[in-house]
């Protein structure tokens, strides 16, 4: 069995996955649960200092599902805001789950002014807590919404400030909705953070046409799907070389091999809420298992013989071979004529002949067709 513990920000995890900041870890019972299925530790709530974040509206969720031909993506959209019971309460859930769990606790804040910051995080730090997440990067928050121009600015003073005022490990979570997040990730590290967590979601804006009006409670809200792993891993694989202080990998995890593909691209933790709440917390004793069997496969006994390891595996632009190499093949057997392949040929390589179909020397090469035909009957073939 591979070894799977890790130290991350000063803590010693038993596993990579960390339950992230969300109704998920809404209290000790949930808590409790997600430590009783695997993870190597949970970042509670937020707990914020407006207040209007700390009343969620019913309902909450959408699952939008849009589908083009046989192809569909999943968002989730939500409007969950933060923690319900003030810090006061908040501590209070902090003292209890630290008699009922034994992983670390890291506790999530988001502050709104200097006094504050500093203040709850004493608060939550007397009550506990093994570290504190610091939430500049809620969809639904004041920084996010009316801040991201200066965030580099904000998030250096905050850090700053909450490593001034606790001593337990600070981890600065990050907005996805900023133009260089590698820039950010090294202010972050300046400011004196022991970690940084990227991303949270994207906050967004569904329409229900008939209605004319925004979907769900009539505002914005945050959105995410497995969609979204695509733009951590790339920010990450990029932020990881230059950067002194561990990654936590958060957004879009929906099996084992992303949680492979997080560390693959350097990061030390990977944080999941969309997957538990859309699988349960059981979802992540499949995680651990995919990611140890994925492990033993490769050879790999620990998290640290392959994380990181795709760098220098990232063509550059200069580096990438445009040669074409190969074209599209019509497997005839297979073929029932259905002539997708036809329809969305942009070179018009594909004829036909009543039903029998087949691609010509106008062949690009692209690779689209083999991957929308429904038979599975085209394939890449050798110029
Ligand atoms: C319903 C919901 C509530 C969330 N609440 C918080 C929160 O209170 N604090 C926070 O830092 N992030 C919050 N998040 C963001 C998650 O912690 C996580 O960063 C984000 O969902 C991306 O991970 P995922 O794709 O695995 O969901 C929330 C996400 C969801 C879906």
């Amino acid at each position: 069995m591979p070894d799977l513990s890790v130290e991350f920000a000063g803590l010693r995890l038993r596993s990579p996955l960390i339950a992230a900041s969300a109704g998920i870890t809404g209290n000790t019972e949930r808590l409790k649960r997600a430590q009783d299925h695997g993870v190597g530790s949970v970042v509670m709530k937020t707990v914020f200092q407006e207040p209007l974040m700390a009343n969620s509206p019913t309902p909450r969720f959408a699952i939008i599902q849009r589908k083009a031909g046989t192809n569909r993506s999943t968002t989730l959209y939500s409007y969950e805001q933060g923690y319900e019971y003030g810090i006061e309460a908040y501590c209070e859930e902090i003292r209890k789950a630290k008699r009922s769990l034994d992983i670390p606790i890291i506790a999530s804040v988001g502050g709104l002014d200097d006094e504050t910051w500093t203040k709850w995080g004493r608060m939550v730090e007397e009550a506990g807590a093994d570290a504190i997440e610091l939430n500049l990067s809620c969809p639904h928050g004041a920084i996010v919404l009316h801040q991201t121009n200066r965030i580099a600015e904000v998030i250096d003073h905050n850090v700053r400030l909450m490593k001034r005022t606790v001593r337990i490990p600070v981890i600065a979570k990050m907005t996805p909705q900023m133009s260089d997040p590698s820039v950010v990730a090294r202010i972050i590290e300046e400011a004196g953070a022991d970690a940084a967590t990227m991303f949270s979601r994207f906050p967004g804006l569904d329409i229900d046409v008939e209605a004319e009006r925004p979907v769900l409670h009539g505002g914005t809200a945050g959105h995410g799907g497995p969609w979204a792993i695509h733009y951590a891993l790339y920010w990450i694989n990029l932020t990881h070389p230059h950067l002194s202080i561990p990654i936590s990998g958060c957004g879009g995890v929906i099996n084992g091999e992303d949680v492979v593909k997080y560390i693959l691209a350097g990061a030390t933790t990977v944080q999941t809420a969309m997957a538990i709440y859309m699988q349960g917390y059981e979802v992540i004793d499949r995680l651990n298992k995919e990611l140890a069997a994925w492990m033993d496969r490769h050879g790999h006994v620990t998290l640290a013989d392959f994380r990181g390891s795709l760098h220098g595996r990232v063509k550059t632009m200069a580096e990438v071979d445009r040669r074409k190499v190969v074209r599209a093949r019509i497997d005839q057997e297979k073929c029932t004529g259905c002539g997708i392949c036809e329809r969305v040929c942009i070179y018009f390589a594909t004829g036909h002949e009543g039903k029998r179909y087949e691609i010509g020397e106008k062949c690009d090469g692209c690779g689209l067709c083999p991957q929308l035909c429904p038979q599975d009957c085209i394939t890449m073939v050798t110029r």
